[in-house]
């Protein structure tokens, strides 16, 4: 797991943006999306490239990680709404290929085994948008998700729920969700997770620090060929190894030229 901790939440955010850009910018990607305060910083930073440098979603497909169950997609809170609003609607990635699952299907079991396969038929996720919950959850893979999980409903965490609240004034978070697996995240052929403030410490060094475990689902990030992890100092605070972490980043960095 390469990790790279930079000196505020815009650099986070730009560090992020340039792992992304150089997928894009190779030919036509499968992006996976996130939601969330996390990605906002690497989202707002995508669109300022694309405006200001002629970086081209044109030829992306985007899946998104989650949705919550009972919601149309036309629901304001959403996650396809909320990709749409933070990122898709200010970029020139077609809408019909941003794709997420329907939090309001009769049969969510169904549409869950649907998303799965859509994602596989488009020959799997290039690069995978990531943040982390406090409790150590990617996607709502809540802890004890099996690490080998594939798209499914699921139900959310009673801290997962607290912390979306905020999204919710007046009205009840959703209980259950749909949300990629673990297994399914495993597949995507990189990986960047992104953690921003002191309330992800704990988490973040559970998931590059910590045994492979269940009990935090983002640890399953240790197998991953290709996982990157940007953090901001706050959210790096309590990794053991920082000192190894900073100075591997500045010889990578030498060697890059940047
Ligand atoms: C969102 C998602 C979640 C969030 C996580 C962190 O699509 O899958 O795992 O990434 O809950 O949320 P924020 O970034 O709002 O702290």
């Amino acid at each position: 797991m390469q990790v790279i901790i930079c000196e505020s939440p815009e650099q986070v955010g730009s560090r992020a943006a340039d792992i992304i850009e150089a997928r894009v910018r190779q030919g036509p990607a499968v992006l996976g999306l996130a939601t969330g305060s996390s990605p906002s910083g690497t989202y707002r930073e995508l669109i300022r490239r694309h405006r200001e440098e002629q970086l081209s979603f044109s030829d992306a497909t985007a899946f998104t990680l989650d949705e919550y169950a009972g919601l149309p997609l036309d629901h304001d809170q959403s996650y396809h709404s909320t990709i749409r609003r933070e990122f898709v609607d200010h970029v020139d990635l077609p809408l019909s290929r941003l794709l997420t699952p329907h939090g309001d299907a009769e049969d969510l079991r169904a549409e869950a085994v649907r998303y799965d396969e859509a994602i596989r038929e488009a020959g799997g996720v290039d690069i995978q948008i990531l943040g982390i919950g406090a409790n150590g959850h990617i996607g709502f893979n809540e802890p004890t998700s099996s690490l080998n999980s594939r798209t499914r409903v699921k139900t959310l965490a009673g801290a997962t729920r607290s912390d979306n609240a905020r999204f919710f004034p007046g009205g009840e978070v959703p209980q259950l969700c749909l949300t990629q697996g673990l297994g399914t995240i495993r597949e995507a052929h990189q990986a960047v997770l992104v953690a921003l403030g002191a309330n992800k410490a704990g988490a973040v060094r559970a998931m590059v620090e910590g045994p492979v475990s269940a009990f935090c689902p983002a640890s399953v990030l240790q197998l991953h060929p290709r996982a990157v992890v940007v953090l901001d100092p706050e959210a790096a605070s309590q990794l053991q190894l920082i000192d190894y972490y900073r100075r591997a980043q500045e010889l990578n960095d030498k060697l890059l030229g940047r």
